[in-house]
């Protein structure tokens, strides 16, 4: 039997600037709902690609002194490489000056031409540049302008092109009745409904005053009006004039993913040309809110642009995916801040995530010899687990459909959440001590490696590159390109004896403080002995035993240590804190050589928050006596876990 197809769009957008995080949005939502049906098992089809002409574009190039084509094939490279940088599987990437374009949209202006639909006649009117649309008077603001973008509109007389939209209207409006899925959310449905029913004028498709465009085929001093253009861009890459197959296969679009500014082009412009083309109008068109800057929507005339390219360099492609599909509902407006980015890394990436993989990779390690040993039998604990997992896998399949992407990515981490839990229920450091305990530990470990499997391909819509890493660190061996949604509707699929991979730092903490962070072991020693004021000051700043009892102090063994490259004072430090392994690096490289540090057992300060120091991440410090230029760490023969009281 075939597969079931999907296909999918984004807008093309405008290379009139480079794109900002707000075109990124859009092209990630689309980008997860991609990957999410290919792991549904569909033969997904995902286009983007870019709206090269229109005056708008004539004039940028003009300003610059150079063709239009030379600048659009500049800023379309940007376009590209941004897609690669964020890993956009896009299946095609349309180019609107592209041969292959050109052909379709002048076929479709003959056909529709010779079916009496267009006719010419003289257009005089308002029509805002930027936005390339044509205005009446009293669709206009307040203050006389555009009312989509505020910005002046221009008096424009020519002759013309007209599309006999207004003849379609009540076509349209039934459709739309008959069709709850067509406009979502219902709320831009709504609004789309009233616009119609104020009634449609014809629309000017050509235009005469520049010749940036594609020429109108019957009347060449005539370029057809760019949204006209634009919109067919969605029948080319399928092959509408040259693949019957596969247009037969993708046709109708199953979503036109776009920004809520543009639903009106694509649910009124685009199902007309449709239908005067009598071909089956999209299932769906949904749209989506913004990505704003302290309640503005970017843009580049505002000053408020944030660029992708510098975001993706600084936190990874995968942490600003995530930080866009959790931080915003789709269908509303939601606020970009670097701190709610941060935050989200340290919280859920980092902690939630990070941790989980780290705790149960250490633990095979260092319980099992690296090795996973197939459970046999399940306690309470690990049923409810289990059971957890199936449901997570459900909720995952049924939010994505229904497009809830926020709440799917909830949703998982509630189950993330759950498997961190299940290690303290199920305690593997005290089943660890007793010999008759082994199969039991063996099914915790199991367990815990089957809950990464599922979560590795639950969030490999959101973020396919940390998703592969985790699958790697378990060393599963299923292909991870091949891997498909029916393959985690199964528990216990891991195979027996499976040896785990190397494991590695997901996402270290981002400190805001960063450096300013670093341990007091680093800092220089005091010199001077305590004077009576800072004694007094010292009194002053007694703690309370509760105080006290924050820190949580604890035996620790040192398994490995390094000199921190190009520095002097700083050593790194692999330590095993009885249930875990952490690094840390300690500025006491002048008094200790590492070899002489492996296998001390040192008391360590274990809830210190995590610093980065030169780039490695600090997860905790290890206690010293100094005086003047002697320096010991506090060591004690106690088995490694104790507490430090
Ligand atoms: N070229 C047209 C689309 C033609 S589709 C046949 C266009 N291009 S655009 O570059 O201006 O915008 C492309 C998409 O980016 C739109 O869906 C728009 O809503 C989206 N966004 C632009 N700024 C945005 C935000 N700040 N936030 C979210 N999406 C934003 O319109």
């Amino acid at each position: 039997m075939d597969k079931k197809s999907f296909y999918i769009t984004t807008p093309i957008y405008y290379p009139s600037a480079k794109l900002h995080i707000g075109h990124a949005y859009c092209t990630t939502i689309a980008d997860s709902i991609a990957r999410f049906k290919r792991l549904a098992g569909y033969d997904v089809f995902f286009l983007t690609g870019s709206d090269e002409h229109g005056q708008k574009i004539q004039r940028k190039a003009e300003e610059e002194g150079i063709q239009p084509i030379e600048y659009v094939d500049r800023i379309v490279a940007g376009f590209q490489n941004l897609w690669k940088r964020l890993n956009i599987s896009n299946d095609d990437f349309i180019r609107t000056t592209q041969e292959r374009h050109q052909k379709v949209v002048q076929e479709i202006f003959r056909r529709i031409y010779a079916k009496g639909d267009i006719y010419k006649g003289a257009y005089k009117g308002l029509y805002c540049t930027p936005c390339e649309s044509y205005w009446l008077e009293r669709q206009l603001d307040e203050n006389g302008c555009c009312p989509d973008c505020h910005r002046p509109v221009e008096e424009v007389s020519e002759e013309a092109y007209f599309f006999k939209i207004s003849k379609y209207a009540d076509r349209l409006l039934q459709y739309i009745d008959e069709h709850p899925a067509f406009i979502q959310p219902v709320s831009r449905r709504n609004e789309m409904i009233n616009f119609i029913k104020q009634g449609l004028e014809d629309l000017c498709i050509s235009r005469t005053s520049f010749d940036w465009g594609i020429p109108v085929p019957m009347d060449k001093k005539h370029v057809i009006y760019v949204w006209f253009d634009a919109l067919t861009n969605y029948l080319t890459p399928i092959g509408y004039l040259d693949n019957p197959a596969m247009f037969q296969k993708f046709w109708p679009a199953d979503l036109h993913l776009v920004g809520k500014e543009i639903v009106r082009f694509h649910t009124i412009i685009w199902p007309i040309i449709l239908m005067a083309l009598d071909l089956p109008l999209p299932k769906k068109v949904y749209g989506h809110g913004w990505l704003i800057v302290e309640g503005d929507k970017m843009s580049k005339s505002k000053g408020n642009v944030i660029d992708p390219i510098g975001l993706i360099d600084e936190f990874g492609a995968d942490a600003i995916r995530y930080f866009l599909l959790r931080e915003i509902n789709l269908g509303q407006d939601g606020n970009f801040s670097r701190e709610a980015l941060i935050g989200r890394i340290n919280s859920d990436l980092a902690n939630d995530l990070g941790n989980l993989l780290h705790r149960t990779l250490n633990m095979i390690g260092k319980f099992q010899n690296g090795i996973v040993e197939k459970a046999v039998g399940t306690n309470a604990i690990d049923q409810s687990l289990i059971a957890d997992a199936e449901k997570a896998v459900a909720d995952f399949e049924t939010g994505m459909d229904n497009m809830e992407i926020s709440a799917t990515i909830r949703n998982v981490w509630a189950f993330i959440g759950r498997a961190n839990k299940y290690i303290d229920e199920s305690a593997p450091w005290v089943l660890a001590r007793d010999a008759a305990k082994k199969q039991e530990l063996a099914n915790v470990m199991y367990n815990l490696v089957e809950s990464l499997r599922i979560i590795s391909v639950l969030i490999a819509p959101f973020m396919p590159e940390t998703a592969e890493k985790i699958w790697k660190q378990l060393n599963l061996p299923q292909k991870f390109e091949a891997v498909r949604l029916s393959d985690i509707k199964q528990w216990g699929v891991t195979p027996a004896n499976m040896h785990i991979g190397t494991p590695e730092q997901l996402f270290p903490r981002i400190e805001v403080e960063d450096d300013k962070n670093i341990q007091h072991a680093v800092k220089p020693a005091r010199k001077t002995e305590v004077k009576p004021a800072e004694k007094a000051a010292d009194k002053k700043s007694e703690i309370t035993i509760d105080e006290f009892a924050k820190l949580q102090l604890r035996v620790v063994r040192v398994l490995h240590a390094e000199y921190v490259p190009d520095t002097e004072k700083l050593l790194k430090l692999t330590v095993d804190l009885g249930d875990e392994r952490r690094e840390i690096v300690s500025g006491i490289a002048r008094h200790y050589k590492p070899e002489d540090l492996v296998g001390k057992n040192v008391v360590m300060v274990i809830n210190l928050k995590p610093a980065r120091i030169r780039g490695i991440v600090s997860h905790g410090m290890v206690l010293a006596a100094s005086k003047g230029d002697a320096l010991k760490v506090l060591s004690v023969e106690m088995p490694i876990g104790s507490m430090v009281k």
